[in-house]
């Protein structure tokens, strides 16, 4: 897919069919995480690659909104260290959301649909994924092929209208 028609085609997937993506593929996925930007280069990041149905179950119910994870091919878990400094959270907060979408644009050229899920239950999560308790499951992005309808570039996306959100030279 051309990048363009990628970041037209991305949306929220949250029904998958039951085919596996391919390993090479998942490493590519994982590598444009690996690759995205960050503040100073910090990096304060680890991804986890989980394929294994029974924890991509479990997974499923750390949060209200992690549903889909159950029937994923494979979810990505992003996972930062805990910070007593709400600045140096914030930032981090902001590197995951570059990393998210570097994931989810890689995946959409692929043909691979994605699908975020927060984090509720912090320590269920780091015992299903065996993450240090000096650290937190900041989301989680399901991965797999849409069974609704195959990723094509959306021509009206929901959103607000451009003309309202993109300014010119002042607000
Ligand atoms: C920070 C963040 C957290 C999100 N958490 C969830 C979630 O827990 N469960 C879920 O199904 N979708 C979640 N989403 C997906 C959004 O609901 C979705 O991106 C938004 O409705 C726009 O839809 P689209 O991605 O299909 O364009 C989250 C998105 C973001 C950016």
């Amino acid at each position: 897919m051309e990048t363009w028609d990628a970041i037209r085609a991305r949306r929220n997937v949250r029904t998958y069919t039951s085919d596996p993506v391919p390993e090479a593929d998942l490493l590519r996925i994982a590598e444009a995480a690996w690759r995205a930007p960050s503040a100073s280069n910090r990096q304060h990041w680890d991804f986890v690659i989980v394929t294994d149905r029974d924890q991509l179950e479990q997974l499923s119910t750390v949060w209200r909104g992690a549903r889909h994870i159950a029937g994923a091919a494979a979810a990505i878990a992003l996972v930062i260290p805990q910070y007593d400094d709400d600045h140096a959270r914030l930032v981090s907060y902001y590197d995951l959301g570059q990393a998210t979408y570097a994931i989810m644009v890689a995946a959409a050229d692929l043909g691979v649909g994605t699908g975020h899920s927060s984090v509720g239950e912090q320590d269920k999560a780091r015992s299903i994924l065996g993450v240090p308790d000096d650290h937190d499951v900041a989301f989680l992005v399901g991965l797999g092929y849409p069974a609704d309808r195959p990723l094509r570039p959306q021509l009206k996306p929901n959103r607000r209208p451009f003309d309202e959100v993109v300014r010119r030279g002042h607000w």
